[in-house]
């Protein structure tokens, strides 16, 4: 078992380590203020693992609640998010309990958002269960849902008060999950360490070493700019065309690692033509996507998915904080104007 420890106020663990979930409650009661936890689960997640984390709990004198919501990003929205706030009143939580988030990043932004709301924020707890979630989502504290306009449009910052890695529910995840995850874990190493680029490149992945390693650079882009103003936006890299690319099909298409892989070629691409960034890279990131079983190219039209980034929801006024990387491990900030895009990526597709 490891932690780190995340510098933001007020500062929380994240502790990492295969066969975690069955402690939880142990580790869980010595962070709650209060007595009542409400467990927040998805249908997929709840039947896996509800039971042991809420035995885990009570057997540490906790009065332990369970809200099952219907899985699927579909149900990302401000309804499920209110039923959450609902079952917390019904419970009767009070401002020194707590809500415990047990899923992938769906259910840990969602339940993230009913605590920065419920009572205007009560503490909540992070055991993500998928490799997004551990790698990335569970910490930093961006919490929120989809609204019919695109995703992640509501939301806080809320930090969560303890952070639970148990890699050992990765066995549980479809394939794909796992590739999706992998998306990810590519791009840290990518924008911030090029040694953890090299592990994943030699393959046959210690899980424990690598989300400890991936927590650790989350950490330094959260505790630089908590807020997502300058360096903590290296992070989407990939993500603007990656984004568009998901548009584009409607989210119907890729799954979210997926278009990122795509993205991050793309930025790479563009990067390599505007002499920014080292011949190569591209060419080295495709080879790895491909061993992770990622795609690398996109059959979307370039010229849609441009006029799409161009409206991107992260741009501010008209700029567009594109993020490329100038060798393996170093990211920058390049600022575009909306109509520079389009000769920007001349090419890169
Ligand atoms: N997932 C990107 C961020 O937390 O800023």
């Amino acid at each position: 078992m490891r932690k780190l420890t995340i510098n933001v106020k007020p500062p929380y663990d994240v502790i990492v380590g295969s066969g975690l979930l069955g402690g939880a409650g142990k580790l869980i009661s010595r962070v709650m203020r209060g007595t009542k936890a409400l467990i927040v689960s998805d249908s997929n997640t709840a039947p896996l693992y509800g039971k042991m984390i809420a035995s885990s709990l009570k057997s540490e004198g906790l009065d332990v609640y369970m809200h099952i919501f219907e899985a699927g990003e579909k149900n990302k929205t401000v309804k499920t998010v209110w039923d959450m706030l609902e079952a917390a009143a019904s419970y009767g939580l009070t401002r020194s309990d707590a809500i415990i988030a047990l899923g992938g990043g769906v259910t840990g932004d969602m339940a993230g958002f009913a605590a920065a709301v419920y009572l205007r924020g009560i503490d909540y707890i992070q055991i993500p269960t998928t490799v997004i979630a551990q790698s990335d989502s569970s910490v930093g504290g961006k919490t929120g849902c989809d609204l019919t306009y695109g995703k992640n449009l509501a939301g806080a910052f809320k930090q969560p008060r303890l952070v639970i890695i148990d890699p050992d529910t990765l066995s549980t995840l479809p394939h794909r999950y796992k590739s999706d995850g992998m998306a990810e874990i590519i791009k840290h190493g990518l924008i911030a360490s090029p040694e953890l680029f090299d592990i994943i490149e030699r393959g046959s992945l210690d899980m424990d070493d690598v989300l400890y390693r991936n927590v650790d650079i989350k950490r330094s882009f959260v505790e630089a700019d908590e807020f997502d103003t300058s360096e903590r936006m290296k992070l989407n890299f990939g993500h603007t065309m990656g984004h568009a690319i998901e548009k584009y099909y409607n989210f119907t298409g890729p799954s979210h690692g997926e278009a990122v892989a795509m993205g991050m070629v793309i930025a790479a691409k563009a990067g390599e033509s505007a002499g920014l960034t080292k011949k190569g890279t591209a060419e080295r990131i495709c080879s790895v996507l491909k061993q992770y079983k990622l795609p690398t190219a996109t059959e979307a039209p370039a010229d849609k998915l441009i006029d799409i980034a161009a409206l991107d929801k992260k741009r501010m006024g008209d700029i567009i904080n594109f993020i490329l990387i100038s060798d393996i491990g170093h990211a920058f900030i390049h600022k575009l104007r909306a109509a520079e895009l389009s000769d920007f990526l001349q090419g890169a597709f």
